[in-house]
């Protein structure tokens, strides 16, 4: 057939409906960017409980944007409106484009990828945000592998100019030439890479990252002098440890672990401190404390 609905290689797909799958932090800031340009947005989280969190973000977000002047009431009203939440999957069955931002594991990725193929139409596109599993790996869950990309957004999504756009070597080149598009409509630039961990921008950023929790480790330089340094020396917006309560220090441990098993390279084996103050609940910005202290989850302010 020549309907992109129903066949992922023909290209010229329109996206109106988009599903977002996981409330995090990025899963919230995903929702944010299409909904800010016009799209109909589901929220899908596994309990109320993550549908909460995610409305909530949604809502900080925009009304930090009204408080600065760059949105209208009446605009973030709309915004607001634009977006739905669900805690079943099922409730994607209108979607043209699902994004998928829970947590990084194998696992549930594949588990969620094989339910859609009974939810969405078969020329449905649908990505994986993940930053360093393989999206291969991920679409062989799904009976059209054809029509699976990863798309990469940066922390946080809405501020951020750069996604990833990762194809597999089964990727139709319909679905790439369509997800670049989008991507270019949301305001974003589009770069496109193939299938490793950390693609292009992670595989540079954590070995640098991991460097300077390593220093911080041995006590060789404070973390504000370690920030310091390349915020004031390198022109950085953010020094890496900050960087590292940003991204969340769960998350860096993860994406430096895997990088680690695939490649082998030492820059990328995580430096043991991450790993302890995983344990002990120190999350970055997330939970209130990291390297830093923040007055409360998710503020951009440190104390
Ligand atoms: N959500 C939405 N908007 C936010 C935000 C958030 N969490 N944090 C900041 N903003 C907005 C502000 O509202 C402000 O908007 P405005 O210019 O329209 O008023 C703008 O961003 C600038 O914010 P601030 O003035 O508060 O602070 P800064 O100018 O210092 O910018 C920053 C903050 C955007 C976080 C900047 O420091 C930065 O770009 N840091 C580097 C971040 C980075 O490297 N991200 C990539 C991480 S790696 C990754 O995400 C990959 C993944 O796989 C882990």
């Amino acid at each position: 057939s020549a309907d992109p609905a129903q066949d992922p290689s023909v290209p010229g797909r329109t996206f109106r409906t988009v599903g977002v799958i996981g409330l995090g932090t990025m899963g919230a800031g995903i929702v944010e960017v299409f909904a800010r340009h016009g799209f109909d947005v589901i929220g899908v989280d596994v309990d109320t409980e993550g549908v909460d969190r995610g409305r909530q973000h949604l809502e900080n977000s925009t009304g930090r944007a009204v408080s600065r002047g760059k949105l209208g009431e009446d605009e973030q009203a709309e915004l607001l409106g634009r977006v739905r939440y669900a805690t079943d999957i099922a409730d994607l069955a209108g979607a043209d484009l699902v994004v998928e931002a829970v947590v990084e594991s194998l696992e549930v990725k594949k588990g969620i990828f094989r339910a859609l193929e009974q939810v969405v139409a078969p020329g449905a596109v649908l990505a994986t945000n993940t930053s360093s599993l393989s999206v291969t790996e991920i679409s062989t869950a799904n009976a059209h592998p054809g029509r699976v990309i990863g798309i990469h957004f940066f922390n946080p999504a809405p501020v951020q100019g750069l996604v990833e756009v990762v194809r597999t070597v089964v990727t139709e080149p319909a679905v790439l030439e369509d997800v670049t598009g989008l991507v270019r409509s949301l305001g974003k630039n589009p770069v496109v890479c193939g299938d490793k961990a950390g693609f292009i921008a992670n595989t540079l950023l954590f070995g640098y990252l991991n460097h300077a929790v390593s220093m911080f480790e041995q006590r060789y330089a404070t973390r504000e002098d370690i920030d310091a340094a390349m915020r004031f020396g390198c022109g950085y917006p953010m020094g890496p440890l900050a960087l590292v309560d940003l991204i969340g220090l769960d998350t860096t441990y993860e994406i430096l672990e895997t990088m680690y098993r695939q490649g082998r390279d030492r820059l990328h084996a995580p430096t043991p401190i991450l790993k302890q103050m995983v344990t002990a609940g120190m999350l970055g910005r997330k939970s209130g404390r990291g390297f830093y202290t923040y007055e409360a989850p998710d503020s951009p302010r440190t104390v």
